[in-house]
């Protein structure tokens, strides 16, 4: 897997941001003659890597159109079992862009995203980071704790969680149809990780995996039920106690 070796930016109103991640996430700050892989910190930041660029914006194009709509979400409501009022509190597995955990915060949820690369958390700091100043958008930020790491160190406290989700990288690209941010993710991320064997071996409640509409389930388990999208499903398994 691939991860950026710096942060830059030429404007001066992300100077101090710069300054924030670059000790948060132990990356140096880089000027001018900066490594292939880096981000530069902009409205929007851009993830440099290889000559590709990836940019993560929750104010325009696909996902901001996702995230107009996020009440419609019915499937996803339907896997993470969100009829209480009650707030759930879940971990994210595999935060990636945190697109699915956004949604989820925007209904309300408690989300904790792991994700265990750096470019890709500060992609998703600065994206939530560049939101307007609206009090729904404020509360869906308030709802989501990023942390970098494996989301294997979390297996033990699976528990602590009402829900664990895992959205593992698609490894077939017959059916869905690849957009240029997965394009850019499958060169970045290169390997294919997957921990979804591990947190089923855990102590969890319900685990949610999202896979493709037609792919294998990739555990067998006599608690699993399946709700079909369009393109893809997500296989739910509980251990719930009654
Ligand atoms: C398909 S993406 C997830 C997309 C995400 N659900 C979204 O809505 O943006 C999978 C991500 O999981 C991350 N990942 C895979 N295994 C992981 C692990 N064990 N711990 C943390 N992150 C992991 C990868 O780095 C990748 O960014």
């Amino acid at each position: 897997m691939a991860d950026i070796k710096g942060i830059k930016t030429e404007d001066p109103d992300f100077f101090q941001r710069a300054k924030d991640l670059s000790s948060k996430y132990d990356v140096p700050l880089i000027g001018p003659e900066f490594p292939d892989i880096h981000i530069n910190l902009d409205n929007p930041s851009v993830l440099h890597f290889n000559g590709m660029k990836l940019v993560n914006s929750f104010k325009k194009g696909k996902f901001y159109s996702r995230i107009t709509k996020f009440q419609n979400e019915a499937l996803l409501k339907k896997a993470f079992a969100l009829q209480s009022a009650k707030p759930k509190k879940i971990l994210d597995a595999t935060g990636g862009l945190g697109h699915d955990a956004f949604i989820l915060a925007l209904l309300g949820q408690k989300i904790t995203v792991v994700e265990k690369n750096i470019g890709l958390c500060i992609l998703l700091e600065e994206a939530l980071n560049e939101l307007p100043n609206y009090s729904y958008f404020d509360d869906a930020v308030n709802n989501i704790t990023i942390k970098n790491s494996d989301s294997r160190k979390f297996l033990d406290s699976a528990q602590a969680y009402d829900v664990i989700y895992v959205d593992p990288m698609f490894n077939s690209n017959k059916r869905l149809k690849r957009t240029k941010q997965m394009e850019f993710m499958d060169k970045y991320l290169a390997e294919y990780d997957n921990p979804s064997d591990d947190f089923f071996k855990s102590d969890f409640r319900r685990l949610v995996i999202k896979k493709e509409l037609r792919a294998p389930a990739s555990i067998k388990d006599s608690s699993a039920i399946s709700f079909n999208g369009s393109s893809i499903r997500y296989d739910v398994y509980t251990r719930e106690k009654k």
